[in-house]
């Protein structure tokens, strides 16, 4: 079977990127990403192509290219399922925040949604591929769901969990270091399988192409994810002796990764992971775990996040305790909201708990980011729900120059390790603030040595 008219449920951090990577690289196939988010849809179709909803390095020219030649954006939602061979969900997943399984196991309710609206407007067989980060055998509801409710037309349901990190969400998906294709074992999954393997058989090499069962493909993505967020939780657990003890976290973290079994990539200590992925992915797993009576299990894992809760606080802590016990009234700048690097997305960012924490001091804080718009910030605290939103603006201010936000202010906090940060003139921002000046480095990005001759009192994580 050859596909030629794809559909994307979803144009968010990852329907918009791979889709466009697909559509750019298939010119032969037609991909219209669908989403009932009218304002997300109109950024996609933006003439201007700066305006599009997401930010990614490279994602701009792949979308100038492959945009209205055969990458299409709409609200129809059931005009392009209906024309569709293959339809991938690229919906939210967030951790439920209601009713059982409340903080830890995923929220379906968006993908089933999906699944019955598919249901209810497809004629003809469909694909349907699950690329949104789900709990192990959510592709058993899903097809229980399509089968169940449907016209009596075949569906047959893929697992296709998306790698691709983001700030290196183009080049990811460019040049993968797999391709996970999970399917059901028998004659019609084969031919389901193949057809997504011819896609991406365009551009990635067909060894780097691997396919499982349905359920091996789930549970690899959780595990991914938890392995390499347990990697950033190892090191900062390290990072919190080595300020006891006088061992440098960057170099232990050297040391360590030059070890080939251990390998060097994830061990930058900070002030916790955050993102769309890791802590839901874990929650996720932690859940299933518990849900199968396996309570050792779920605790394994469950350190994983507590690590990362501890690291927060004690980020924010840290900077209380060094500011001589208060910084009621103080001035805070924080470099960066984001999660991490070259993205605008904060879902879960470490930025989000410091300044809660330090707000419950009463600190004023000045936020500034070079893509995090200021809406963003505000929706961020308030949705912890900690206190009121007017006093959140009263104590948040989000600014546009870096320069400005450290007038008079006590301490710097780097929460994000943006490129930029690292060249500033470091002695002009030394000269508007507050003495003794204080920079807290959450990212381990600035020269220390540089900042200490200027006259900063310098501290970073693990040091
Ligand atoms: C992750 C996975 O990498 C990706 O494969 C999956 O599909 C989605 O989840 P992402 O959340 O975009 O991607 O970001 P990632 O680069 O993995 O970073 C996650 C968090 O860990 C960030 O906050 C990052 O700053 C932090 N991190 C990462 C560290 O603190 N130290 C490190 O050494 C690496
Ligand atoms: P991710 O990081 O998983 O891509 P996002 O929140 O960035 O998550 O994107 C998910 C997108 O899915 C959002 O733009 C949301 O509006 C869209 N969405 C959620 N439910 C539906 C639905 N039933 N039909 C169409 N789009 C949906």
């Amino acid at each position: 079977m050859v596909v030629r008219n794809i559909c994307c449920i979803g144009a968010g951090y990852v329907g918009g990127p791979t889709m466009a990577v697909i559509a750019y690289k298939c010119p032969d196939i037609k991909v219209t990403v669908v989403d009932v988010n009218e304002a997300r849809i109109k950024a996609w179709n933006d003439e201007d192509i700066s305006n599009i909803p997401i930010y990614e390095p490279g994602l701009e020219d792949i979308v100038a290219e492959a945009r209205d030649r055969n990458l299409f954006f709409s609200t129809d939602i059931e005009k392009a399922i209906d024309e569709a061979e293959m339809i991938f969900i690229s919906v939210n997943t967030p951790t439920k925040t209601y009713g059982l399984g409340k903080g830890k196991a995923a929220d379906l309710k968006y993908i089933e949604l999906c699944a019955r609206q598919i249901a209810s407007v497809a004629k003809t067989d469909k694909i349907v591929v699950e690329k949104s980060t789900l709990p192990v055998r959510t592709a058993e509801a899903i097809k229980s769901i399509l089968d169940n409710t449907g016209n009596g037309v075949k569906f047959h349901i893929l697992s296709n969990p998306e790698f691709l990190a983001e700030g290196t969400a183009v080049q990811d998906l460019l040049n993968p270091d797999r391709v996970l294709i999970g399917g059901e074992t028998n004659e019609d999954g084969f031919v389901a399988i193949n057809a997504l393997v011819d896609v991406y058989a365009n551009w990635v090499g067909r060894d780097k192409i691997l396919t499982t069962n349905v359920w091996s493909s789930e549970l690899s993505k959780l595990t991914a994810n938890a392995f390499l967020a347990q990697r950033v939780s190892s090191i900062n657990a390290i990072s919190a002796l080595c300020e006891q003890t006088g061992a440098d976290v960057n170099e232990v973290s050297k040391a360590i990764g030059m070890d080939s079994r251990i390998g060097s990539k994830f061990l930058k200590a900070s002030v916790g992971f955050g993102g769309s992925c890791f802590q839901k992915d874990i929650l996720n797993l932690v859940y299933i775990a518990k849900s199968y009576g396996l309570n050792e299990v779920a605790d394994y894992w469950e350190q994983v996040i507590k690590m990362n809760d501890y690291q927060k606080r004690r980020f924010a802590s840290n900077i209380v305790k060094t500011l001589y016990n208060t910084v009621s009234g103080k001035k805070i700048v924080f470099l960066g909201w984001a999660f991490k690097k070259d993205t605008n997305d904060t879902r879960e960012s470490a930025a989000i708990y410091v300044a809660d924490d330090l707000l419950n001091e009463e600190a004023n804080i000045a936020v500034y980011d070079p893509k995090v718009e200021k809406e963003i910030v505000y929706r961020d605290i308030d949705n912890l729900n900690t206190r009121t939103s007017e006093l959140n603006r009263k104590h948040i201010e989000v600014v546009n120059d870096p320069y400005e936000a450290c007038k008079d202010a006590y301490a710097i906090a780097v929460l994000t390790e943006w490129d930029e940060f690292k060249t500033y003139d470091w002695q002009r921002i030394y000269d508007k603030m507050k003495k003794p000046a204080f920079v807290f480095d959450g990212r381990n990005i600035i020269d220390g040595e540089k900042l200490r001759e200027i006259g900063f009192v310098f501290r970073r994580i693990g040091n």
